[in-house]
């Protein structure tokens, strides 16, 4: 998953051209850092240096204002990554149902530590803050799906699903936005 030799690293001019076609949604270049380290991270798997220092050229923001975002929020990710990137929650709510023994679990399972990703490429594991389903813990995250109340049992179908179909039907959601009451029942 390393970059091979002579790959260019850089943006392409349809990234660029998307940044800055975000402009106008936003008050100011500054706030646009997201979205635009976003489609940097969705080009390429992941946010490049050289991408980095092209994004603080379009926002006109120093490199270093630009790496302290990407590297603040877990979300991104300045190295290669696995094809399925696992992100455990261990915060509160998460840690009291058993978040660290499932971390121990998949480390064990995928044969790799947090923060690693399998020589076969597939599989990298974090650990990251909240992400918003505490009632249903112990929860991860792969790529953009959420998957809740794990057990060991439930991880290895998981794991098995994404190896045969690269995606699995024990994925929470859909996910919907709560319709907004507007008259009492
Ligand atoms: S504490 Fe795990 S999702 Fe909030």
């Amino acid at each position: 998953m390393r970059p091979y030799e002579g790959e260019c690293l850089m943006l392409s001019e349809s990234a660029k051209s998307r940044i800055v076609d975000l402009f106008p949604r936003y008050p100011d270049k500054h706030s646009v850092m997201l979205a635009a380290l976003r489609v940097a991270q969705e080009e390429r798997g992941y946010v490049t240096e050289e991408a980095m220092g092209e994004i603080a050229v379009l926002l006109e923001q120093t490199p270093v204002q630009v790496y302290e975002t990407a590297t603040f929020y877990t979300m991104f990710s300045l190295q290669p990554l696995g094809k399925h990137v696992i992100q455990v929650c261990r915060t509160l709510s998460c840690a009291l149902v058993g978040a660290d023994g499932l971390v121990r679990y998949l480390e064990q399972t995928l044969g790799i530590k947090a923060g690693e990703t399998t020589p076969d490429g597939l599989f990298s594991l974090k650990t990251v803050e909240c992400l918003a389903a505490c009632g249903a813990g112990p929860m991860m995250q792969i790529n953009d799906d959420y998957y809740e109340y794990l057990t060991g049992e439930k991880i290895d179908r998981i794991l098995a699903d994404l190896r045969r179909e690269g995606r699995s039907p024990l994925a929470s959601g859909p996910f919907l936005i709560p319709l907004l009451i507007s008259s009492p029942p």
